[in-house]
């Protein structure tokens, strides 16, 4: 929507009008889509905390309020009377599924849990040790190879169909890397559980006994995955809103938002967070040796799990996510030392004025690891878990960005900063300029 206001630019001695922009919640925003054209400049924002990448009806943040809401509806409501599906259906069609709507997409889903079983011997490939995200963005792209006839991006079959066959298949790729990593058989899926119930015995059960999924269990990572759905324009949402951009299929994606939710800033926090914690537990719980660390400057030390770049108060889900966890833990008789240390090091950072200041709070990642590892999940499968979450909020933006007119390719410019022209060095007169580390002494054998 535009609003009657301007932006007035002054530059070179000439005023430019930019229309200024007001979304459904009130945000404003220069509409700069016309700035190079009238003024010859372009704007500068590294890590884009000030631009904003498109207009989406998906989900509203409201940093300073703690509000995060998927198509008008609070992450609150959905964690208490939704599930998961109903949230994923949510996000990529826009509107709660009627109980028919829910029961083709959940049936649809539950009908495409098997990967070709060429794809199973893929998996003995990987080194041993290989770390479950390298194989989840892998065999995400691999799926495309199976599906070459049916991912057009624009063809809106082959869109639905992608979507089923990723929602449907995700949680089996996840199962069967866990299962590679500890030697165990595939678990293949049990059409008879739902999402959760399925993912939690293709994890955990052994064709060698019968295995009952806790129920509570099940309902616990269902509101993890709901929690993790969504989260507007984050740097693997971004990542697949610009890959999707050149109209690469869906598989491709979602395969390069994995990689982005991987960094340690990002997805990868939840278990960056446990290997803190339990490198506090080691060092005598000594938290406050930790949160000094994290103030001091000449330090790159973070506290994992801490601050957000849109959350300048409670990140909202790691309220829901510490109140679950205590449920959990209390109702297993779990005593977690990292629970205890968690809530320490939370206490006394936001009592310490450099947090304060900086308006550091717990995010999504604090307490997530902990109720993991309450259902049993190993830590370097906790970005996977988060994968599997954010899923339909990836596919949603994709879907958003695809079927919209104004889309165009992802192109950023750039301020150039090297070199002006210069006479090529003939390399008889050419010194050795500090550059790359020196030369391998030898090809280091994998691990
Ligand atoms: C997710 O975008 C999303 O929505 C992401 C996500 C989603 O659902 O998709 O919410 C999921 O990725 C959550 C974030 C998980 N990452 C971490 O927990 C890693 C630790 N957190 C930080 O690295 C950091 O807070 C970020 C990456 C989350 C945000 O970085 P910003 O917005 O670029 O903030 P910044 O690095 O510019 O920091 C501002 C100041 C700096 O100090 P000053 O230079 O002003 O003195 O705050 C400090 C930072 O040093 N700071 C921290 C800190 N986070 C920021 N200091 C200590 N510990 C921290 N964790």
């Amino acid at each position: 929507m535009s609003a009657n206001e301007k932006a007035i630019l002054s530059v070179g001695g000439k005023n430019h009008e930019l229309d200024v922009i007001v979304g459904s919640e009130g945000e404003r925003a220069i509409d700069i889509r016309s700035l190079r054209g009238q003024t010859g400049l372009i704007t500068l924002d590294n890590g884009y905390a000030n631009t904003g990448a498109c207009q989406s009806e998906i989900t509203f943040l409201n940093g300073e309020k703690g509000i995060l809401r998927h198509r008008g509806y609070s992450i609150e409501d959905l964690c208490e009377r939704g599930t998961f599906l109903e949230t994923a259906y949510l996000l990529i069609y826009g509107e709660l599924p009627s109980q028919s709507q829910l029961s083709t997409f959940t049936e649809d889903i539950t009908r495409h849990t098997l990967i070709h079983e060429n794809m199973r011997t893929f998996f003995q490939g990987f080194p041993l040790k290989a770390h479950p995200m390298a194989i989840l963005s892998s065999m995400v792209c691999t799926l495309s190879a199976f599906y070459q006839q049916s991912y057009n991006a624009l063809d809106a079959e082959h869109t639905d169909l992608t979507i089923v066959r990723l929602l449907a298949k995700i949680p089996t790729i996840a199962a069967f890397a866990y299962k590679k990593a500890v030697g165990q058989p595939y678990i293949y899926p049990d059409n008879n559980l739902n999402y959760c119930e399925n993912l939690l015995k293709m994890f955990f059960a052994v064709p060698c006994e019968d295995h009952e999924v806790d129920p509570d269990k099940a309902k616990a990572l269902d509101q993890l995955l709901i929690l993790h759905a969504d989260h507007e324009q984050n740097c693997s949402t971004s990542t697949v809103r610009l890959v999707g951009s050149s109209l690469a299929n869906l598989y491709s994606a979602i395969s390069a938002a994995c990689c982005a939710l991987w960094g340690p800033l990002h997805g990868g926090a939840n278990q960056a967070v446990i290997e803190m914690l339990s490198e506090i537990a080691k060092d005598g719980n000594n938290v406050r040796k930790y949160i000094d660390l994290a103030k001091d400057k000449n330090s790159d030390y973070r506290l994992m799990g801490f601050g957000h770049r849109v959350y300048k108060n409670f990140d909202p889900r790691a309220r829901i996510i510490k109140k679950t966890c205590d449920k959990i833990l209390a109702r297993e008789g779990i005593n977690d030392p990292m629970l205890d240390i968690a809530k320490q090091l939370e206490q006394v950072a936001l009592e310490d004025e450099y947090f304060i200041e900086r308006k550091l709070y717990p995010n999504v990642d604090f307490y997530s690891g902990i109720l993991y590892r309450a259902l049993g999940i190993p830590q370097d499968m906790f970005t996977v878990m988060f994968a599997i979450g954010r899923l339909p909020g990836w596919i949603a933006q994709w879907r958003e960005m695809v079927t919209d007119p104004a889309t165009r390719i992802g192109r950023p410019r750039q301020v150039y900063t090297g070199q002006q022209a210069r006479e090529f060095t003939p390399i008889e007169n050419r010194e050795s300029l500090p550059g790359r580390t020196a030369g391998l002494d030898r090809v280091t054998p994998h691990e």
